[in-house]
């Protein structure tokens, strides 16, 4: 390898707010509990409602034909359980586990809360969701209920209570799925009492709250609390910190609501990890907040097939759910082996595809890799979404690949639990992407996840390995840390930041950030107020680029930098493997130096001579700040020049286009993402996990 030994075990606390099980307290169970003597778990979603009981049997032994040792059921079966209110139906789904528990499979039992009979809506119409317009929204489709309905919520833990007591001690019961996919937002009149109260909380009285959200500006003023709204659709712009108060209140009632159901299962089944699925960078849903709340990090997650960016989007994604783990194992919970049904035009997936994206997720940290869903349904809204076993049945190509990665999923076991080591750091806050991204910016070209993309993706190139981590981590053991961007600042994490370079971390700080308080209101004096002294730099001016003609940069020779013209030429590498010259997009901003040294400098119109660039050294450490959008290759020539001074190498060095370098324990994972093959010289020998082979080093 290439001496790039880890210099933590992978397993670090990353998340400093994650409760510590206090010692009066048993342990969680997480991932393990469901790993310890299956390993890789593999399976998906199973919806046995949808057909007759002689199918079920067929299922149960296709399923042990295909390794498959972990189903998701019940997720859609409020209705079969509760045909009329108040009434109880289990017999079918006792005769569901017992089968599988039969053929050796674990039962991930949903609390089927997600989509409520339609006799709920009937006759009670006020648990139906409302949107900003004020419309109610019908049965007829699924999620259609309001996270702050007590008549929903009722309704909702009544079944979960009983769903837990029938069965806590079933043995096919190896973990519980709470829910599905929570991202639901209503605006109705218990919401905005909800709301209201969540505002009492926050800040306990109408005048803080009006200062909060700076009501002074077009008399928004509130007299009294029952003014006081859900964002609701508006004549122009709305109240940014309203709508970004209401985010956070979203987030936190739907999390509430998931805390019912669990600590409904907790009481009847300690030892039984609980979960719900999330669904990668999901805006709605403040995963870090919810994290701590779950036994098992799962996730699910739908690539675009012809998206030459999906293998990125990917790594991306699978490193935020480590993250979210706290650098431990995690699990994909759904994906799909081919084309979905949701997109207008639902390309497949070439053959081997499917494969390829679960093991890309085992290479980032998963120890299971399910899928949406076992059977393709013959009716209902997703008949033509792939299965595991499609509706032309088990004799088909695509069920015999299923097959196969079950089999060689079991030659992954000795991974389970092993660690993903990073020595580079990403910093991603939902509260910042919401606050960032509020109506009436100076642009909205400049998107955060975009951002996160932008300097993940010359990373994921060099097969650097990164964490994705929430402001305030601990970053003392990473060498490089890179906030793509963080508009939200609060004064805790500037501190945080600049307290890592001082001790001698390298931070790589990208545009836009540092601009807000908590609150949203704009920092005064010059930007980014709370990183000035770290960045040494200080900017005026947030100047959104035009299409046409181009921003040109120049990239600034280290001599040049060092004011050292005489400097032997060949010392310094040329930054920009591409020229001297990077285009400018997007966005640019009006900076000066003051400690820092700019390393390019924008060169056309009003910014010319302006630095885009920057380099600060701070304490023991190096503080770099990117006042532009540059194009990729720019990117690549930056990230190379970071990852130096950083002293951060990739996991394997000369990578070709396409493939991606990760590893996970002792093993090395080669992931070629092209369309050809491709050829990689590995810097000492190895054997091949999969088949066993020998691999040539050198
Ligand atoms: C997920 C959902 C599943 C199924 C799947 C289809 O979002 O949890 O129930 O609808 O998408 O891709
Ligand atoms: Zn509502």
């Amino acid at each position: 390898m290439t001496g790039d030994s880890p210099q933590r075990d992978g397993t670090p606390g990353l998340r400093p707010d994650r409760p510590a099980a206090a010692s009066d307290q048993p342990a969680r169970p997480g991932l393990h509990s469901l790993t310890a003597g299956r390993g890789m778990l593999f399976g998906g979603d199973y919806n046995p409602e949808q057909w007759p009981e002689e199918v079920w049997v067929e299922d149960v032994a296709l399923m042990r034909a295909a390794h498959v040792n972990l189903v998701t059921v019940g997720v859609f079966s409020w209705a079969r359980i509760e045909p009329e209110p108040g009434t109880r139906d289990f017999g079918w789904l006792d005769r569901v586990l017992d089968l599988l528990h039969d053929g050796g499979i674990a039962v991930d039992l949903a609390t089927p809360t997600a989509s409520p009979p339609p006799w709920l809506g009937h006759r009670w119409p006020e648990t139906l969701p409302v949107d900003e317009s004020g419309h109610r929204l019908y049965y007829g489709a699924r999620n259609q209920w309001c996270p702050s309905s007590p008549i929903y919520r009722e309704r909702a833990l009544a079944l979960v209570t009983d769903l837990a007591d029938r069965y806590a001690d079933h043995p096919a019961l190896a973990m519980w799925h709470v829910g599905n996919e929570y991202g639901q937002v209503c605006h109705c009149d218990d919401t905005a009492a909800a709301f209201r109260g969540w505002l009492r909380e926050r800040y306990g009285d109408l005048a803080t709250l009006n200062e909060a959200w700076g009501t002074t500006f077009w008399s928004q003023h509130y007299g009294q609390w029952d003014e006081i709204l859900t964002p609701r659709r508006a004549p122009y712009l709305r109240n940014p910190t309203q709508m970004l108060d209401f985010q956070r209140f979203c987030s936190d009632a739907l999390l509430a609501h998931y805390r019912a159901e669990r600590d409904i299962l907790r009481r009847r089944t300690p030892s039984v990890p609980v979960t719900t699925n999330f669904m990668g960078f999901f805006k709605p849903v403040d995963y870090w907040a919810w994290a701590p709340h779950e036994d098992v990090v799962a996730n699910d997650w739908y690539p675009f097939p012809g998206d030459p960016r999906s293998p990125v989007r990917a790594a991306l994604t699978h490193d935020l759910m480590r993250g979210l783990a706290g650098g431990g194992p995690w699990m994909l919970l759904e994906q799909a082996t081919d084309g979905v049904n949701w997109q207008k035009h639902n390309l497949p997936k070439p053959a081997g595809q499917f494969r390829l994206e679960s093991l890309q997720a085992v290479a980032r940290g998963a120890d299971g890799l399910c899928y949406f869903q076992w059977r393709a349904s013959r009716f209902g809204a997703e008949r033509y979404h792939a299965a595991m076993v499609p509706h032309a049945g088990a004799d088909t190509r695509l069920h015999t690949r299923v097959r196969e990665h079950g089999a060689e999923l079991r030659r992954l076991a000795p991974l389970v639990g092993q660690p993903v080591p990073a020595r580079v750091a990403l910093v991603h806050d939902w509260q910042s992407w919401w606050a960032c991204e509020s109506d009436g910016r100076p642009s909205d070209r400049l998107l955060v996840t975009d951002q996160l993309l932008r300097f993940y993706e010359p990373l994921w190139r060099r097969g650097v390995t990164v964490d994705l981590v929430p402001p305030g981590a601990e970053l003392s053991g990473y060498r490089l840390v890179v906030v793509p961007n963080l508009f939200l600042l609060s004064d805790a994490t500037a501190e945080s930041l600049t307290s890592y370079v001082r001790d001698g971390g390298v931070l790589l700080v990208g545009p836009f950030s540092g601009v807000a308080d908590p609150l949203g209101h704009i920092h005064t004096g010059r930007f980014p107020a709370p990183l000035r002294e770290v960045l040494g730099a200080s900017g005026e001016a947030w100047l959104p680029v035009a299409d046409d003609p181009p921003l040109r940069c120049r990239w600034i020779a280290d001599a040049e930098q060092r004011g050292d013209a005489d400097a032997p030429a060949g010392t310094v590498p040329d930054p920009s493997p591409t020229g001297v010259e990077f285009t400018a997009t997007i966005w640019s901003e009006l900076m000066r130096a003051e400690s820092a040294r700019p390393v390019a400098t924008f060169l056309d119109g009003d910014l010319a001579g302006a630095p885009a660039v920057l380099r600060n050294e701070f304490g023991t450490g190096r503080a770099w700040y990117l006042a532009t959008v540059p194009q990729e290759a720019a990117m690549v020539a930056l990230t190379d020049r970071v990852l130096a001074d950083a002293a951060v190498t990739g996991v394997l060095p000369d990578l070709p286009d396409g493939v991606e370098a990760v590893r996970r324990g002792d093993t090395l994972f080669l992931l070629n993402h092209g369309a050809g093959p491709a050829r990689v010289t590995l810097t000492e020998p190895a054997g091949e996990l999969l088949t066993g082979d020998r691999v040539e080093g050198p």
